[in-house]
């Protein structure tokens, strides 16, 4: 890849990762991604980011064919993660005199992230900026968009803003344009963009809010993102901006929804799931309430339900002193940032000392879920008597939601 010229004085200095297929361990990209830098000169010059470090050599070959090293005063930090910082500390090797600027949390992750304690980083705040003579940076503060020391860069000149992940995709397209995009393509790149959000923005939607807010009354040309194309004010920015705004914005929900999640052997647990439904309808029969074998489900569909619960439950057998696996998959779908205070309870059958309620329950403690006092758990095939139980435990634990 080549530097791109995107405005004047504007350049993407970048790099495409059309392969990857996993980012960040957990995130599948079936359209690879592009870590995205950004090059601004006026009378100075500034880096916007960097690059994973297993790219420098592009990236560098990138910044060369736009200026001389010696040329960068500046390096913007919009966020530290190291897909954006990895090469801060090999940049500069390259250019010692380099001003580095950050958020004040930035300054600190990236001490950590550059094993310099002595790193000098110029913090700025919301509303400061740098003059780099004929374009100037503005900075906004961005926290939790995702990060805690996320802010943007805005260049009034080119009514341009550096957003870094914000408004992201990982979707390499390798124009840097999202005017480039066919529309043939554009269903894939919507559900790039789609996976992206959740997996990064949606435990923040109050944030995605409070950031759109903050850009409301910007003139903005383009945004340029650090993964997937520029989106521009032609293409994709209204849709994008109007699209994250209607997925943050939560829907008032008129009844409660209470999902059952379960996995059962021999049907054992099935039972109680039902039982426990059953109470739970009679205390509650405006809620809506359903039992989903997690074996015959998509698991992130049952983390999405999950997250977006009033209340929940859970129910495992016992296999080898724990609870089974699927259970295990679907709290690693748990939205831990918003899931505190969330009522659950657990239930279960068992042969022999079934301990698959007391795991889950320290893992849903540790999250800080409500757990309800009691666990519902019978011994092998339940009785008539014992799915009596575990309907009225679902009215007990009902009752405490009404
Ligand atoms: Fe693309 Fe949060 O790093």
């Amino acid at each position: 890849m080549a530097a791109i010229k995107l405005a004047e004085g504007i350049y993407s200095v970048g790099v495409f990762n059309p392969n990857l297929r996993l980012f960040d361990i957990v995130m599948p990209t079936e359209y690879g991604t592009s870590y995205n830098a950004y090059l601004v000169k006026g009378e100075k010059t500034a880096l916007i980011e960097t690059v994973h470090l297993d790219f420098f050599d592009q990236y560098l070959a990138n910044i060369k064919e736009v200026t001389p090293l010696e040329e960068i005063d500046y390096l913007i930090m919009n966020h530290n993660e190291p897909d954006h910082s990895g090469s801060v500390a090999k940049l500069m090797e390259l250019i010692p005199n380099l001003k580095v600027v950050a958020s004040q949390a930035g300054s600190l992750y990236l001490k950590n992230i550059t094993n310099n304690k002595s790193l000098a980083v110029t913090v700025v705040k919301d509303g400061e900026s740098i003059d780099l003579g004929g374009k100037t940076l503005s900075f906004i503060n961005a926290p939790f968009l995702h990060w805690p020391d996320s802010m943007f860069t805005y260049v009034p000149e080119n009514e341009a803003l550096f957003s870094c992940d914000f408004l992201g995709s990982h979707y390499c397209e390798t124009t840097m344009l999202d005017t480039s995009i066919l529309p043939r393509y554009k269903a894939a790149y919507d559900s790039a963009m789609l996976g992206y959000y959740t997996a990064i923005f949606g435990p923040f939607k109050p944030y995605v809010l409070k950031g759109l807010e903050k850009l409301k009354d910007l003139s903005l040309a383009f945004v340029a993102t650090s993964h997937g194309p520029v989106l521009t004010k032609e293409g994709f920015l209204p849709e994008v901006m109007e699209k994250y705004r209607v997925w943050s914005t939560s829907a008032v929900r008129e009844t409660k929804q209470i999902p059952l999640f379960y996995c059962s052997a021999y049907g054992n647990t099935a039972q109680l799931a039902e039982a426990i439904a059953s109470g739970i309808r009679e205390t509650l029969p405006d809620a809506e309430v359903a039992c989903y074998d997690l074996t015959e489900q998509n698991m992130g569909e049952m983390g999405a339900l999950l997250n977006a619960s009033d209340a929940f439950l859970v129910g495992s057998p016992t296999l080898n002193r724990d609870a089974v696996p699927p259970v295990w998959m679907l709290l690693a779908h748990i939205d831990a940032i918003n899931i505190a205070k969330r009522p659950a309870a657990l239930f279960g059958s068992y042969g022999w000392s079934g301990e698959a309620c007391k795991n889950l329950r320290a893992r849903l403690e540790g999250l800080k879920v409500n757990v309800y006092a009691e666990d519902f758990r019978v011994t092998f095939v339940p009785s008539e008597e014992e799915l009596a139980n575990a309907k009225a435990f679902g009215a007990a634990f009902a009752a405490t939601l009404a």
